[in-house]
């Protein structure tokens, strides 16, 4: 999969299917799947590193994450976050962290919101780096939002984020993520705009749906906002594996004969 026949997939009206990723096992797994792209998230700063929010997520992090996923799947599309204020500090640091993520096997750079990014996402597409948008509901900016909660119910709201959806098109964006927008929103979006949208909470009218891996394999059953659904209870799976595991042990059936070195 390349950027263009995961741009063409919108024309042709198939639906893209995006996961996140966050090192070489997993990589590995998802890889000899029919995804069309793996996102090494800053989300691996909360359901990876245990911090509570993405503002903690560092270029470095990013960039060994990166290195590890493009290892188990070499040959997979990986978009890479570009983490919390790593974009903002001017064009120089933000090319090096875009730039270092590319080396370590980032195909397209994902970044959060449209004002005071348009220029310098012209200079990343010019300079070799495809960068995707995100929209909506835009974690690394929780503080100012009051919350992760849903964007662009107000009218107001969503005439902005329909703009600076378009803005992002037009700066060279070649996909948009819309998180946790209105159904409705998302789908205007959609329409109008030519690049794929992907959505997290935002309806199914989007060109393809991005989900947090472990949210999706229900590995954190605290955690069940609406918009996500459980494929599977990967929770329960291990808890069984791992009691299993410790029955074994405690009953000398493992390791048996076979298992061992004579
Ligand atoms: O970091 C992440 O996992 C993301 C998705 C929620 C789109 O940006």
């Amino acid at each position: 999969m390349n950027l263009l026949q995961f741009c063409e997939k919108k024309k042709n009206n198939e639906k893209l299917t995006i996961l996140t990723c966050y090192e070489f096992t997993t990589a590995k797994l998802l890889a000899k799947e029919e995804l069309d792209a793996l996102l090494v998230g800053d989300s691996l700063a909360m359901v990876y590193h245990g911090f509570e929010s993405t503002l903690s997520a560092t270029v470095d992090m990013m960039a060994q994450h990166t290195a590890a996923v493009k290892r188990g799947a070499p040959d997979s599309l990986i978009i890479s976050d570009m983490p919390f204020l790593s974009y903002r500090k001017g064009l120089a640091p933000a090319m090096e962290a875009a730039g270092l993520l590319m080396q370590q096997g980032a195909t397209a750079v994902k970044l959060e919101g449209s004002r005071g990014n348009l220029e310098l996402i012209e200079h990343m597409v010019d300079s070799g780096i495809p960068v995707m948008g995100h929209l909506g509901l835009t974690p690394q900016s929780y503080n100012v939002l009051g919350g992760n909660r849903v964007q662009g119910r107000d009218p107001e709201v969503a005439k902005k984020i329909k703009d600076q959806a378009s803005d992002l098109e037009k700066a060279g964006c070649f996909s948009l993520v819309l998180e946790c927008v209105p159904q409705d929103l998302a789908k205007e979006i959609t329409a109008e705009l030519t690049i794929p949208v992907i959505g997290i909470g935002a309806g199914n009218s989007c060109d393809g749906q991005v989900l947090v891996l472990p949210d999706m394999l229900g590995m954190l059953p605290d955690f069940s906002p609406r918009f996500v659904r459980r494929f599977t209870q990967g929770a329960q799976w291990v808890s069984q594996a791992v009691k299993e595991y410790i029955n074994q042990v405690k009953a000398g059936d493992f390791p048996n004969e076979k298992e061992s070195f004579q």
